[in-house]
């Protein structure tokens, strides 16, 4: 089993004006899915951008065990020679996903329907979150999956020799669940039709069309209904990732809440159903702008500028945005506790099945800092100090998640005493260069 097996635990320090330019990594859901997807397809996929942070080197790792050639070429720059649709060789070594869902789910799916057998592990924190919403529609398609108890890895998945196309309607909001029926629905013959009440991110559906899939989406009564006629020949791209809006909201938001700041985060994929953090702090009263918006590869991108926002105010977050902002919960708590009075999170039970535990880790880091929370099953507050500040001081558990790893790491940019968090290794999960990358606008963080 993979993990960090040395703890990195870290301290932020209140930090002076936040300033420069913020290139973060590429977009680690894109990254993902063009390895995955280059390897599917017959002939070259170049990819510029990928995001090489653990959980994109683990799927890449992963593709080549399943018979794919996957060059680094440097840079960011890789190439995948795919074995095309149905082409998956059988691995004859356990596919060890490290911490990522993302990874290990849409891989599920991908080999689901090739006549052979996969091992699948990850971390500690992986093994801990459930496969069942994946492997629950895998069998419609005639896969069959032996796990742990209540569907938890190290699991196996006997492919289906012959696949049948399946009808689902996704049960929770999941672009991971979504994303491995439609790959899993390549390699059967007919239509596999997915449905899902509420949009979650659609870059499965986006980079199908572009390698040449016949993918059709529809908004009914029903619902988001996707079509995708199987078994098709997937053409190789060249594939610009979109730097990560996800990764983008740790200095965007550091720079709305530590005094004088004023950066600019360039390139940041704005797709509609990713950018529901942005649209929240707009409504907080952020001064967030996007300048330059723009298409690069299919997807809409922009530069922001984020400058320091005293005035925020609490809001109620709709729940109807929460699929276009799930994995920014974490980070806009913290910037709630900043701004005046209570914001409300609500049909967010789904943080609770991340890489941990979302809201208990950040109401338990943010109460032992001195901020006020409330939480229910599906739904959490937090009420902000606005002008009167943050004490700070705690050391909090990241519980293996690099989204709480670097939202402390923020919080202890602007409160009176410093923020430590246990472990910082699993940020470089998503975000290799995040420390050099605050270092460089100002902030303070050490390895302590
Ligand atoms: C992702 C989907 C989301 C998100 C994760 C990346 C993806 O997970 O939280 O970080 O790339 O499809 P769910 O499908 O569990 O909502």
């Amino acid at each position: 089993m993979s993990g960090h097996a040395t703890p990195i635990p870290m301290t932020s320090s209140r930090a002076d004006a936040l300033s420069g330019v913020a290139e973060v990594p590429g977009d680690k859901s894109i990254s993902h899915r063009s390895l995955i997807l280059g390897a599917m397809a017959v002939g070259e996929t170049r990819i510029t951008g990928l995001l090489e942070g653990e959980d994109v080197l683990d799927t890449a790792k992963a593709m080549r065990a399943f018979g794919a050639d996957v060059i680094d070429h440097g840079g960011g720059e890789w190439s995948v020679h795919g074995v095309g649709v149905g082409g998956f060789a059988e691995p004859d070594q356990v596919i060890d996903c490290g911490n990522s869902g993302t990874g290990v789910r849409l891989i599920m799916g991908a080999m689901a329907t090739s006549p052979i057998t996969a091992t699948f592990t990850g971390d500690a924190s992986l093994n801990k979150r459930p496969m069942a919403r994946v492997t629950d529609p895998l069998a419609l398609f005639g896969a069959r999956a032996v796990g742990r108890a209540e569907g938890r890895l190290p699991m196996t998945i006997v492919g289906a020799a012959e696949p049948i196309p399946v009808r689902y309607e996704v049960p929770v909001p999941s672009a991971q669940v979504k994303s491995a029926v439609l790959l899993a629905g390549l390699n059967a013959p007919g239509q596999t039709v997915v449905i899902e009440q509420e949009a979650t991110r659609d870059h499965t559906e986006r980079m199908l069309q572009g390698f040449g899939a016949d993918i059709v989406v529809e908004e009914t009564g029903e619902g988001r209904v996707i079509t995708l006629t199987g078994q098709p020949e997937l053409r190789p791209q060249a594939i610009a990732v979109p730097r990560d809006p996800s990764s983008a909201a740790f200095p965007v938001c550091a720079a709305l809440i530590v005094p004088g700041s004023d950066i600019l985060v360039p390139g940041i994929g704005l797709n509609p159903t990713r950018a529901g953090l942005f649209a929240t702090l707009r409504e907080m009263g952020a001064d967030l702008t996007y300048e330059n918006e723009r298409t690069e590869g299919g997807e809409p991108v922009a530069d922001l500028r984020a400058r320091y926002s005293p005035e925020m105010q609490g809001i109620e977050v709709p729940p109807s945005r929460a699929a276009s902002m799930i994995d920014e919960y974490p980070i806009l708590s913290v910037v709630a506790a900043f701004a005046n009075g209570q914001t409300m999170m609500r049909g967010v039970r789904e943080l609770r099945v991340k890489e941990s535990d979302r809201i208990a880790a950040m109401a338990d880091g943010l109460r032992a800092n001195g901020v006020s929370v409330e939480d229910g099953p599906d739904w959490w507050a937090v009420t902000g100090s606005g002008a009167s500040g943050v004490p700070g001081g705690a050391i909090c558990a990241s519980h293996l998640d690099h989204r709480i790893a670097m939202s402390f790491m923020v919080l202890g940019m602007a409160t009176e005493s410093p923020v430590s968090v246990d472990d910082g290794a699993p940020i470089a999960t998503s975000f290799p260069i995040f420390e050099p990358l605050m270092a460089a606008l100002g902030a303070r963080i050490i390895r302590t």
